[in-house]
């Protein structure tokens, strides 16, 4: 069988990455893009820890256009492929290098700090591009290799993620990850991945969504989670609430609840 004939959910375990994935029209991914210039503005004139966090790791439980983002059935249907028929969203992030940034990160594995037991199967992040996304941008890179499918030391690193995988690598291995606007590409917690700096003349914009199920185990305590298809077992994460209301004071106040608990979770981690 070829690689092309080989079923997602193979080629994503196999590899530790699968793309492009096609999830949304061109024109819905600039209407995200808008969204999320929107959101980062709001968040701002906010101020306080909305401010500082307006880009990770709850945008779904301030803005009602993440939270559909999240649950869009395009995007659920590939998930449920990958990690099986109950879904919860553990994170949103927004991944900018601004045009013309030196910025790089190092080669790393994003789940290194996450307190995650064997997360192999039961968590996807995804990474969909509201840019169209180029080598010139500083796309992600990943490197293919056995070492994607379980956590590997780390050595501390002068680049922006703080972190580096501690291994001998072969930088001209790396696969650029080139997606056009409403493509997404699929790696797992474990896969290493690095980006470079932008000779871009524009912005690349990405907006990554980590899918969990509730059968990942996550040390040393759960936090909290997004149930958005299928049913999520007692003793399971706690479930967060969507936020209703446009920046309203419920959605406020899940949002601070849920960034304390996680900040909490990664101290315990690191401790
Ligand atoms: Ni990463």
């Amino acid at each position: 069988m070829t690689s092309v004939a080989l079923d997602l959910r193979e080629r994503w375990l196999a590899d530790g990455y699968a793309f492009p994935v096609p999830l949304l029209p061109p024109d819905e991914a600039a209407g995200l893009l808008a969204a999320v210039r929107r959101h980062e503005e709001i968040s701002r004139r906010v101020g306080g820890r909305v401010a500082q966090r307006w880009n990770s790791p709850k945008i779904h439980l301030l803005a009602p256009w993440a939270d559909a983002l999240v649950r869009d059935e395009r995007l659920l249907d590939v998930v449920t492929r990958l990690i099986g028929p109950d879904v919860l969203v553990w994170s949103t992030t927004v991944f900018t290098r601004p045009a013309g940034s030196t910025e790089r990160l190092a080669w790393h594995q994003d789940a290194l700090h996450y307190g995650w037991v064997n997360p192999r199967g039961t968590a996807v992040r995804v990474w969909l591009a509201l840019t169209g996304t180029t080598r010139e941008n500083g796309t992600m890179r990943f490197l293919p290799g056995p070492h994607n499918r379980e956590l590997v030391p780390h050595r501390p690193s002068g680049g922006a993620h703080g972190l580096e995988v501690d291994m001998e690598l072969d930088e001209a291995a790396g696969v650029d990850v080139l997606l056009a606007p409403g493509e997404a590409s699929v790696h797992t917690p474990t896969t290493v991945h690095s980006s470079g700096p932008s000779a871009a003349a524009a912005d690349r914009v990405c907006f990554a969504i980590d899918y969990i199920s509730p059968a990942l185990r996550q040390l040393p305590a759960p936090d909290s989670a997004l149930l958005v298809r299928g049913r999520a077992a007692p003793g399971s994460f706690a479930l967060e609430e969507p936020p209703g209301s446009e920046y309203g004071a419920a959605a406020l106040r899940g949002f601070h609840e849920a960034v304390l608990a996680r900040d909490r979770h990664f101290v315990a981690v690191s401790r």
